[in-house]
């Protein structure tokens, strides 16, 4: 699972590209980085906006100090993720029209975080076929709210209806996380909203702590999705192609 270290960095090689994660901490962020990449220290702010192009750092600038930690997290991570899928040092990673990361030719990615724990995707398999790929964080047993019923559809209520507290919070969770990654990765097909019941997920595994997940929906794509539990989180991938 691991794929390499750095001091503040952590490499996976999941199934749909090499993900990294980075906590960034921020002193004028509240509420301080509140998850952390297991084995490792957050990064400091500054070093952080250090790793970022002058584009980036200027975007990073402007925005409020929760927002800036978490933004200059994602870019840090996808940077690192670029360079770790063998993509040269991009430009700015600035967003499209749709509020995806530009990558550069060539490169596919994704990023997600959660309360200053970044997570990037990349790869450079996949590109030339039309696949494209989106990755997904949550906290293992999910929002302190019952989502289930906004999220999840009546097939996949029934899966989760012979389980409580805990087992049925950290169920809906990775419900919730896999179509985060799977929305981010069909986004660029569809180009719309997507409703969390438009899509179903069946993710496979049991006690083991990384599977596999099916996808069923009526949407024009084919669609792969991949999580695993890192600490206290679920980082979940997928990637999706035109049918
Ligand atoms: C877009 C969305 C998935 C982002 O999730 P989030 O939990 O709010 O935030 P995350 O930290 O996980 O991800 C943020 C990143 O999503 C990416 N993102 C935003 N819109 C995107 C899009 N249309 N396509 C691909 N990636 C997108 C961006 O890269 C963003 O980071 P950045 O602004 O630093 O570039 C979410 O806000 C959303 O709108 N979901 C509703 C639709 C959905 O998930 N449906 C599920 C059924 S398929």
């Amino acid at each position: 699972m691991l794929a390499g270290m750095s001091p503040a960095t952590l490499e996976l090689d999941l199934p749909h590209g090499v993900a990294v994660a980075v906590a960034v901490d921020a002193p004028d962020a509240a509420p301080r980085v509140a998850a952390t990449v297991p084995g490792r220290a957050p990064l400091d702010l500054d070093a952080a906006l250090a790793a970022l192009c002058a584009e980036e750092r200027a975007h990073a600038a402007a925005l409020t100090p929760v927002r800036r930690r978490d933004w200059v997290a994602r870019r840090c991570a996808l940077r690192a993720a670029i360079a770790q899928a063998g993509g040269a040092a991009p430009g700015p990673l600035l967003a499209d029209d749709r509020g995806a990361p530009v990558l550069p030719a060539g490169v596919l990615g994704s990023v997600s975080h959660k309360a200053g724990l970044a997570v990037a995707l990349a790869t450079g398999d996949g590109a030339a076929a039309g696949w494209r790929v989106g990755v997904d964080v949550e906290a293992v047993t999910g929002a302190r709210v019952d989502i289930s019923r906004r999220i999840l559809t009546d097939a996949e209520l029934a899966e989760v209806a012979g389980l409580d507290g805990e087992a049925r919070a950290r169920a809906v969770a990775l419900r919730f996380s896999i179509k985060e990654a799977v929305y981010k990765a069909i986004d660029p097909f569809v180009r719309r909203y997507v409703g969390f019941r438009e899509v179903a997920v069946w993710p496979g595994g049991g006690a083991v702590a990384a599977g596999v997940a099916t996808v069923d929906s009526a949407l024009p794509v084919v669609v792969e999705a991949a999580w695993i539990e890192l600490g206290d989180l679920w980082i979940c991938s997928a990637r999706a192609r035109a049918r």
